[in-house]
């Protein structure tokens, strides 16, 4: 058994259930769950409130918004907070995922999320789920999984978990569109580490897919190192 932290890296493209499996393993695992994505839409739902319409945001104007965000730990994990008060719910709304794009582009934004995620990390064994933790924030983690669905099955998945129900064909149609132009705004930091491992959900129950990453975890905990896939 390894006594010092270890960081799991999973990233992957909008919707493949990166944030819910992360979780998932951190809480078997005993280890802690830093979910990037939700910093940046923390940092969007503040100024979707208050930096008037997007095409006037800057990299200035958004890191003067940061000042007042933050990744507070509770229990399993890190809550992102605005003033000091939870973001809550509304970082998943449709305005911010339509702008969390254009936010994440800008590298003084990207500069100050990694920075708290890595500050969330210290000294302990976190599982850490975005587009770019095995490339950019922990280039160095000892397990990156590159998780991927069909867009088809991905935007079915959002849909029951926002919803509720299952969604007719033209509703995962429409979300399936929205989820495709999102990957096309993320691609340049949407990158598979050359020493990922590349897992496709499509076929894959949750429960699966959470079984073979803390398998993977408890093998490299125990000194086995993971394949990596080639990218
Ligand atoms: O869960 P979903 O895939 O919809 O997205 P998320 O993980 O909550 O991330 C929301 C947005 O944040 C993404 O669309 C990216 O624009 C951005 N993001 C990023 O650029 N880098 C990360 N490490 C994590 C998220």
């Amino acid at each position: 058994m390894s006594d010092s932290p270890l960081v799991v890296a999973i990233d992957g493209p909008a919707a493949s259930g990166k944030s819910s499996t992360a979780h998932w393993v951190a809480e078997r695992l005993g280890y802690r769950h830093v979910d990037s994505g939700a910093l940046y839409r923390a940092l969007t739902l503040l100024a979707t409130r208050e930096a008037g319409p997007s095409d006037g945001w800057t990299g200035e104007r958004l890191a003067a918004l940061a000042d007042r965000v933050r990744l507070d730990a509770v229990p399993g994990g890190f809550e992102p907070t605005i003033d000091g008060a939870p973001a809550g719910d509304g970082i998943r709304g449709a305005e911010v995922t339509r702008c969390v794009s254009l936010v994440a582009q800008m590298p003084a934004v990207r500069g100050w999320v990694n920075a708290r995620v890595r500050e969330a990390a210290e000294g302990r064994s976190v599982v850490v789920d975005g587009r770019d933790i095995g490339t950019v924030v922990f280039p160095e983690a000892p397990l990156k999984i590159f998780l991927v669905a069909d867009p088809w099955e991905r935007a079915r998945r959002r849909l029951v978990q926002r919803l509720g129900r299952r969604p007719a064909d033209a509703e995962i149609a429409e979300e399936t569109e929205r989820l495709v132009q999102r990957d096309a705004k993320d691609a340049t930091q949407t990158v598979q580490a050359k020493d990922a491992i590349l897992l496709d959900t499509t076929y894959l129950t949750q429960a699966e897919q959470v079984d073979r990453i803390v398998a993977l975890t408890r093998a490299l905990e125990r000194g086995v190192s993971p394949e990596a896939d080639p990218a």
